[in-house]
This record gives structure tokens, C-alpha cells and sequence, in this order.
């Protein structure tokens, strides 16, 4: 029994199609996942009893809990009700991914704790059964388990690996508001036909673009189809994406469902300046992309 420290990466969606509803509500996607370097860390110990402490790098404040409502907690428990037995765990996360703004954060850190629960206890645990209680806990937590670069259909969970992008600045503006995910979909729903798929054809160009390796054809290539939603619910996003462009982005996109927005700049262009040109608008971070599986 080991004690772990498990990497948490933050996602963004270089491409978001949504193709239909499935009878459960949730909807099918094409998507296009890549991994950052901005990361939360899960140090995964056996104990005598289990607790979550959480240290937070960022001031979330009560966004992030540390009680059964935490989806590290449900990946622990659900590890326990496979495994038939306790597995009494001291679980310390240590958080910078923002939560709530599109960036899988929450996903991340149920992944991590799948992978660091099992190897902690040394359970005997095959790929399958990890994935199969991944999608359970949520559409993005099975592309946590593998990472690096994916396209993922079905509700996210249905993944195959692509080549990692080329190594590019990439900048995360959060705006001081958040978006419910939910909420995003649900408006998604009532979207006129004819706005209803902006990204269309989006998942293609970009695995087109990472299988030939261009940074130009990848900075023409993204697209999200929760934009259109995402901008009827708070139009101050589409403005938000317009003076990123404006301030030296190459390509301005909503993260998942948001509120985020990523920038991807020219592989040469430097970060700073343009962060310094965007941090009245909100919180500000320069990432890269971590194209590669763990
Ligand atoms: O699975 P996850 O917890 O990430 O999803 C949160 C909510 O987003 C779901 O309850 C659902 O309303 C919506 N969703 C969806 N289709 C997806 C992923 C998420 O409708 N493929």
C-alpha cells in the first residue's frame, strides 16, 4: 500500500459538436479533448479513516467542498462499492484548476482518484471496470484515466487517442461569472435549427490539422457548438471572445460549456503582453497544451 501523487490536468475542448439528444437527456457529442499543463494534484495515501483536505492555491473559496459531494469522494465510494469493502483513504487535493468554468476540473480530480485509490490499495482493477465507473461519475472523467489528446463521442466517454498539437501558448480568460452546465445544454435544446451548430464539421478539421502537425491549420480549424447557447444565456461572452481576437489571440473559444474562454496564440507570439491586455476582463492564466497520455 503506496502512497501517490496524482496529476489532475485541466481539459480544454479544441472542438465541441453537439449531433443530437439521446433518450436520457444528455446529448452526443463529437468532441475534440486536449489536455493543459495547468493541473490539480491528488496525493492519495491509505489511512486509518478516510478524509478529503483540500488546499486551495486559488481562493475558490465554497466552490470546492470537501465532503461526499465532491466527486473525488463518489470515485472513492463507488471504488468501495465495486470492490465490496472499506478502503479507507487520506485524499489531499490541492487545487488551481477553477471550478465551474468548462476547464473538467472536477472530472480531473474523480480520474485521478480512480487511478490513485487503486494503485494506494494495489486493488486488482482491469482498464474496463475503471472506465465503466468513470462514465458514471461523468461525462468527462474516462478521458481523465488515459488524457493527452482524444476525440470522445457517445456523451464524451467513447474515446480514441490523436496525435498531441503543436506546441502552442495557450491562454485562459475566466470571466466573474459562471455558466451551470445544465443550464448550457438545456438552452442548447431550445436553440432555433439554424444556430443550433456553429462548430459543424469542427471534430474533423481538427483531427485533419493534428494528423498533419500545423499550428495554422489548428488555429482554423477549432469550433464549439455550445457557444451559440452559452452566448444566448450571457451575450457578454461573445464580446469577451471579440476583444481576446483583438488583443493578440489567434483564435478565441468557450471552453466545454464555459464560462471559460481559451486563446490560442501563433507558436511564436509571447503570452504576457497579451494577458496584461485581457486581465480587466477576468482572471487570467497562460497554459500550454500536455498533448501526451500519462
Ligand atoms: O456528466 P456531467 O456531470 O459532466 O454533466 C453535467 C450535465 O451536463 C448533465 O447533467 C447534463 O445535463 C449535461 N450534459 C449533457 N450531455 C453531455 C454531457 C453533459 O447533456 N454529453
Amino acid at each position: 500500500m503506496t502512497p501517490l501523487l496524482c496529476s489532475a490536468p485541466a481539459k480544454i475542448n479544441l472542438a465541441l459538436e453537439v449531433q443530437g439528444i439521446l433518450p436520457d437527456g444528455y446529448h452526443e457529442l463529437d468532441t475534440i479533448f486536449c489536455w493543459l499543463e495547468l493541473e490539480d494534484l491528488l496525493d492519495v495515501r491509505p489511512s486509518a479513516k478516510t478524509e478529503l483536505i483540500i488546499q486551495d492555491e486559488i481562493g475558490q473559496g465554497a466552490e470546492v467542498v470537501p465532503d461526499e459531494r465532491n466527486l473525488v469522494m463518489k470515485a472513492l465510494r463507488s471504488l468501495e462499492d465495486l470492490v465490496g469493502r472499506e478502503l479507507p483513504t487520506r485524499l489531499r487535493l490541492i487545487k488551481r484548476i477553477p471550478a465551474g468554468g468548462g476547464l473538467g476540473g472536477g472530472s480531473a480530480d474523480a480520474a485521478a482518484a480512480l487511478l490513485g485509490v487503486v494503485r494506494a490499495h494495489d486493488l486488482p482493477l482491469q482498464p474496463a471496470d475503471l472506465l465503466k465507473l468513470a462514465a458514471r461519475l461523468g461525462a468527462d472523467v474516462a478521458f481523465g484515466l488515459e488524457g493527452g489528446t482524444a476525440r470522445g463521442r457517445g456523451r464524451g466517454e467513447l474515446l480514441s487517442p490523436l496525435p498531441s498539437p503543436p506546441d502552442l501558448p495557450v491562454l485562459l480568460l475566466i470571466p466573474h461569472f459562471p455558466l451551470s452546465t445544465p443550464e448550457v445544454y438545456d438552452c442548447w435544446d431550445r436553440l432555433p435549427e439554424e444556430v443550433r451548430r456553429p462548430g459543424r464539421g469542427s471534430a474533423e478539421r481538427v483531427v485533419a490539422a493534428l494528423s498533419k502537425g500545423r499550428a495554422q491549420d489548428l488555429l482554423r480549424s477549432t469550433g464549439n457548438d455550445l457557444e451559440a447557447a452559452a452566448e444566448a444565456l450571457r451575450p457578454e461572452l461573445s464580446e469577451l471572445r471579440r476583444r481576446m481576437l483583438q488583443a493578440g489571440c489567434a483564435q478565441a473559444r468557450l471552453c466545454g460549456s464555459g464560462s471559460t474562454l481559451f486563446g490560442l496564440l501563433e507558436p511564436s507570439c509571447n503570452p504576457e503582453p497579451v494577458a496584461t491586455r485581457l486581465k480587466d476582463l477576468g482572471h487570467v492564466l497562460c497554459t500550454r497544451f500536455r498533448g501526451s497520455p500519462r
